[in-house]
């Protein structure tokens, strides 16, 4: 893994600071029940708010960073990445993906940009103590990534997303699980 200016290279991908040329596909994607498929609500997110959410920075400060994800090969945009450690909070971050493009789900890339940013954050931030994220009960390709990156299950609840009231897990990742895992430690990318 390396980030080179603004850019985080994985083996097949780059997750890259969110610009202005950017914005009209995070906002479509944001109101396409397609992109965001049965398991995420659509965010929704305004384009003006946007833009000064990324004109400010907040989107690429050490708390918060938003990605646009994109092919190496040939540059090809699938999707967003997004972490955050919540106001108030100094040592737990959450985190949120999604491979937009249909066609582009099963390939190993929701494993590849969620080992990628977790390894990031635990190298990068030294305050956080564990990574949490939710998932849909029947959101069972997320879950599997999560087992498979060293995810505990911590309980099963109901979690609001955009205000949509969800049946699912909460899932968490500690900085000794992460450091004891072998996914993070042996891989040739
Ligand atoms: C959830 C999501 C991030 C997973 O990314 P992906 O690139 O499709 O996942 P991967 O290709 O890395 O596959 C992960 C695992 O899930 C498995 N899987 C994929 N679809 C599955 C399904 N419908 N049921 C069960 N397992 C499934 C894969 O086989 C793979 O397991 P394996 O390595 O043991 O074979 C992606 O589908 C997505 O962005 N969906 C829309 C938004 C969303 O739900 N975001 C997550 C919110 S928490």
């Amino acid at each position: 893994m390396s980030l080179y200016g603004n850019k985080l290279f994985t083996s097949r991908l780059s997750l890259a600071k969110v610009t202005e040329e950017n914005l009209q596909t995070i906002i479509s994607w944001s109101t396409s029940e397609i992109a965001c498929g049965s398991y995420l609500t659509p965010e929704k997110y305004s384009i003006e708010q946007m833009r000064m959410q990324v004109k400010s920075g907040v989107f690429w400060s050490d708390k918060e960073k938003m990605f646009f994800v994109e092919t190496k090969e040939d540059e090809r945009p699938i999707g967003t990445a997004h972490f955050w450690q919540p106001t108030g909070g100094t040592d737990t971050i959450f985190m949120a993906l999604k491979v937009a493009i249909p066609e582009e789900r099963g390939k190993g890339y929701g494993t590849e940009i969620q080992k990628f940013l977790i390894m990031h954050i635990f190298d990068r931030i030294s305050t956080v103590k564990s990574i949490e994220m939710y998932t849909d009960i029947n959101n069972y390709a997320q879950q599997r990534c999560l087992t498979k990156l060293g995810f505990e299950l911590v309980e099963s609840l109901m979690y609001d997303d955009q205000q949509e009231k969800r049946t699912g897990h909460l899932y968490k990742l500690t900085t000794k699980q992460y450091h004891s895992h072998p996914i993070y430690h042996f891989h040739y990318e």
